[in-house]
């Protein structure tokens, strides 16, 4: 994280003294966008730089289910699981995912090609169930949709 700390440092200026932390969010969707995943040498490191409770950024990177915290696959798959995807069919749609990859949600594939992760709403209910392909909707996802997204993907 440390190459950040110039652009972080612009940022700061922007933000009153008193509300630094509220550094934490944009601060660690950065480092994802850099790293891929937010590390726990990088949390340590924000938590230094920031000077703000370890536990403060393990809240937000608890809360927000964008963050990842461990390398993922070329293709990662977010699988909606909150009420409108569920009550569309989520988790048949999950446990074949599940199946046609070997991976359970939060793992991931040994090649390296597919992660699996399951989230809450994707803001995309009235096209449940939806799947995210990185950073792509797949709607309406049912078990023949899977098995062509996943030869898809597998090419
Ligand atoms: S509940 Fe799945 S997109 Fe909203």
């Amino acid at each position: 994280m440390k190459h950040l700390i110039p652009e972080f440092d612009t940022m700061r200026r922007r933000y009153p003294a008193e509300a630094t932390s509220s550094m934490v969010l944009p601060c660690l969707h950065r480092i994802q966008d850099d790293r891929g995943f937010v590390a726990d040498s990088d949390i340590a490191e924000l938590t230094a730089y920031l000077g703000v409770p370890r536990i403060q950024i393990e809240e937000v990177l608890a809360h927000y289910t964008q963050f990842r915290r461990a390398p993922i696959g070329r293709w990662h798959l977010q699988a909606c699981r909150n009420i409108a995807c569920s009550m569309r069919g989520a988790e048949g749609a999950i446990d074949h995912l599940s199946r046609k990859l070997g991976i359970q949600p939060g793992q991931t594939t040994a090649d390296g090609r597919f992660t699996l992760s399951t989230v809450e709403c994707l803001g995309s209910c009235g096209t449940a169930p939806v799947v995210m392909v990185n950073e792509a909707y797949r709607e309406n996802m049912s078990a023949a949709k899977i098995d062509a997204l996943i030869a898809e993907l597998s090419k």
